[in-house]
């Protein structure tokens, strides 16, 4: 995910601005590829990222700390898109085997299907529906003891930001829900219903670092303003909570600039889905389950979006390389070269470490 404290979002290509087609599929020709594959090329070759498509970032990085090798096992525990697990299949391949993770039963069998009409079977590249905090039950089911390549690729997808349904994008009108798998857990509306306005204000500062914490939660838990058109109550819309949270602060702050105000917006967003999907602990549970899951000389990298990421995988390679559990690990945070964040904006928060396993 994008780190709001972080440079802007990705630059979008502009919205469709006619009144039809009205439906999300429909907007965005970047969405039919067999049929609009040259519109595609066109708007990845002005440096946009086309809507409902995902690029990987720091591939060169990412493969240069894995070092996969023809035969290796390896576990993509965010398999998205499946940028970076084409380019681990690319390497592993003869002999190898990719075994690709993630929680979102909506993409991941979109993307399965993708890489299958490419050509890879079951023998190469195996999908698994589930949290990457239970990796380990992942390897166990495919017969394998330890991987030798694990990698995560932490946040949400640009396929999921850009989908209005699943309400993860201040930009985007639809329903605030934030939920990764949305057959499991309280939605984003539902969690502001639950927590009391001391605990919201304590997730947003913790969640986010968002410094208007506390006026935010007391605007999240106030009275709305009254039903929408569709009779839905106001906040349970990403729209509403973007129109009041930044109508808020720009009246309780009036040297606030409209920027600061989308900031903390992206803030608020951002702390709600942490929560929502429970980030944090799936990163920690994650974090402990590597040195069991890793086989002897292997090697794990994350890419994180926003501190409260780095700072856990930090801690825990260092833990590790104190412990004996790793043998090396990153010495400095390795970042996206300029011209990646200028061709992909949110590869401009991206942090990658790596560790190899004693
Ligand atoms: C940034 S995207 C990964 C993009 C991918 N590397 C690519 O190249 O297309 C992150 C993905 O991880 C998934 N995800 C996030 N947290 C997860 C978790 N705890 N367990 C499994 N998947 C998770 C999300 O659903 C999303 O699809």
């Amino acid at each position: 995910m994008t780190d709001p404290t972080g440079p802007p979002a990705r630059t979008r290509r502009p919205r469709y601005s006619g009144k039809n087609p009205r439906r999300f599929q429909d907007k965005y020709k970047e969405l039919n590829p067999d049929r609009y594959g040259p519109e595609i090329d066109k708007v990845l070759a002005s440096g946009k990222t086309p809507a409902g498509m995902h690029r990987p970032i720091m591939v060169d990085e990412v493969l240069a700390c894995l070092r996969p090798v023809a035969g290796d096992v390896a576990v993509d525990c965010t398999l998205g898109g499946g940028g970076h697990t084409r380019a681990l299949l690319g390497r592993v391949l003869p002999g190898g085997r990719v075994i690709g993770l993630d929680v979102d039963p909506i993409e991941l069998p979109r993307t399965e299907g993708r890489l299958r009409s490419e050509g890879f079977g079951p023998e190469s590249f195996v999908a698994h529906q589930g949290n990457f905090a239970g990796v380990h039950k992942a390897l166990a089911a495919e017969g394998h003891a330890a991987a030798n390549i694990i990698f995560a690729d932490l946040g949400v997808s640009s396929m999921q930001l850009d989908n209005p349904g699943r309400g993860f994008s201040h930009k985007e009108s639809g329903p605030l829900d934030m939920r990764m798998n949305p057959s499991r857990g309280v939605t984003a509306a539902q969690l502001i219903e639950r927590l009391s306005e001391d605990a919201l204000a304590t997730l947003l500062e913790e969640n986010a670092d968002e410094p208007h914490a506390a006026l935010i939660a007391g605007i999240l838990k106030g009275p709305t303003p009254g039903p929408l058109d569709s009779g839905t109550p106001t906040m349970l819309t990403t729209n509403a909570v973007n129109d009041l949270v930044r109508q808020a602060l720009l009246s309780a702050f009036p040297r606030l600039t409209p920027a600061d105000a989308t900031l903390s917006v992206r803030r608020t967003f951002q702390a709600l889905r942490i929560a929502v999907n429970d980030e944090f602990a799936a990163l920690d549970a994650l974090l402990r389950s590597l040195p069991q899951c890793l086989a002897p000389g292997g090697r794990v990298a994350i890419l994180t979006f926003h501190s409260g990421e780095d700072r856990r995988v930090k801690k825990a390679f260092q833990a590790g390389l104190r412990d004996g559990v790793y043998a090396t690990v990153a010495d400095e945070v390795i970042r996206a070269t300029p011209e990646e964040r200028r061709a992909n904006p949110r590869a401009s928060s991206a942090k990658l470490r790596w560790a190899v396993r004693s």
